[in-house]
């Protein structure tokens, strides 16, 4: 349903609510069946329209200059709802918006912020290839020097929005090997040679399109490159850092969904075992705990996750070094988020184990959250190396 320009709430927070209420969440049961066909644009408009796709973009750009708080608290509200339409904004707003906001010359800010900003564009970061993944500096696409700019030649793989996306920001190799030969470009989708494939049918998230991207000799002329040549790896890892307090707060989202479920569940049970009050109150302390405890441990998580996110936030928007916060809260956030929902399955259960009860697909949302934008395992090794630095 199109939010009217008139009827544009003020605040940040109507906006989320907004977008929320009106956009998400009477859409989320159909978003998490997925469309291989059709790409829900309207996600990515309607959020342009509302100013929330650029809410990490200065105002002079267009965008409405949040931060980073503000941008973990929109994703956190819209992951509750659905999860799918959380990672396509999350990947618009943040690893696609955001290196260009950083990283651009004016020309380039010039050229596609507007249209990005707005929602008329969806942006994608292809980073990833089938021989690397985690160990993203071995990465095999070539950009080879051409009279008027680079060609390039390769495979990206496991890319959000990819096959909807208008741009692309392609991280591939200029110079030797390693991340010192890497570098970064921005690819308009309608170049000839830039081939997506189909989505993929993942095990959640699927209302989000992931594909590989094939790049057949695609010419991009010189002032498409972004940043200096050599500093694609270090413009991807920054990126990153920004994008894990972001699916640090979509596992909040989902985390919080799933508990929301489970409270609703127990509290409508009429299962006196478990819902009754009086009940509890006056049984044994076993049964008490059995009914109560892992709601409670639930909380803990969602609250813990919460507060992680938003520490390396308000790090992030403060100047300050965050690398290792932000790979804090991606790790306990997406590791708290799976456990949270496989135990609102087991609360909700036996009604869970039908595919589409809203506990049965976020555990599987929840699932993808350990693994894109660095797995757990990755992040492990970005805190460990950062405390040994220190
Ligand atoms: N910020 C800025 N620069 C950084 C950095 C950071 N966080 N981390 C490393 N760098 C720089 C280093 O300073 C170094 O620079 P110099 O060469 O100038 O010294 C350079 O990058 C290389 O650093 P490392 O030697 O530490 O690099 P590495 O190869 O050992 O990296 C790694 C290891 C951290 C595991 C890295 O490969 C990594 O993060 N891998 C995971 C990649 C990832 O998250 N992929 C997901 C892609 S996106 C996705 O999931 C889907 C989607 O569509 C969004």
């Amino acid at each position: 349903m199109p939010v009217e320009a008139a009827r544009r709430p003020a605040t940040l927070d109507e906006r989320i609510v907004e977008y929320v209420e009106s956009v998400v969440r009477p859409q989320a049961a159909q978003m998490a069946r997925g469309d291989e066909q059709r790409f829900p644009r309207y996600v990515i408009e309607e959020a342009g329209r509302l100013g929330l796709c650029g809410l990490l973009v200065p105002k002079v750009h267009g965008g409405s200059a949040g931060t980073h708080l503000d941008f973990a608290r929109l994703i956190e509200a819209t992951a509750c709802a659905c999860a799918s339409t959380a990672v396509i904004l999350d990947v618009q707003a943040s690893v696609a918006i955001e290196p260009l906001v950083q990283f651009g010359s004016e020309d380039q800010r010039r050229r596609y912020l507007p249209r990005l900003t707005r929602g008329e564009w969806l942006g994608a970061f292809a980073l990833s290839e089938p021989g690397s993944g985690s160990d993203a500096a071995s990465l095999q696409t070539r950009a080879e020097h051409i009279d008027a700019g680079y060609r390039l030649t390769g495979t990206k793989m496991w890319i959000t929005n990819a096959g909807a996306a208008d741009l692309y920001l392609v991280m591939a190799r200029t110079g030797g090997e390693g991340a010192r030969g890497i570098s970064a470009f921005l690819v308009e989708a309608e170049r000839p040679g830039v081939r997506p494939g189909r989505p993929l049918r993942k095990l959640g998230l699927r209302g989000s399109w992931t594909a590989e991207l094939h790049l057949d000799g695609v010419e991009v002329p010189a002032g498409n490159l972004l940043g200096a040549e050599g500093a694609g790896f270090r413009i991807a890892m920054t990126a990153l850092d920004s994008g894990r307090i972001g699916i640090s707060a979509q596992a909040v989202g989902i985390a919080q969904g799933a508990l929301d479920v489970a409270v609703e569940r127990i509290r409508s049970s009429g299962d006196r075992a478990v819902g009754d009050l009086d009940l509890l109150m006056a049984t044994d302390a076993a049964l008490r705990f059995a009914a109560t405890g892992p709601l409670a441990d639930m909380e803990a998580q969602v609250a813990s996750s919460r507060q992680l996110t938003h520490h390396a936030a308000a790090l992030c928007d403060a100047g300050r070094p965050f690398t290792r916060e932000a790979a804090v809260a991606k790790l306990w956030s997406t590791e708290a988020c799976v456990a949270v929902a496989s135990t609102a399955v087991d609360l909700c259960a036996p009604d869970s184990t039908d595919e589409w009860h809203p506990a049965a697909v976020r555990l599987r949302d929840a699932r993808a959250c350990t693994i894109y934008e660095g797995t757990s395992q990755v992040q492990r090794m970005v805190i460990a190396r950062e405390l040994l630095r220190a």
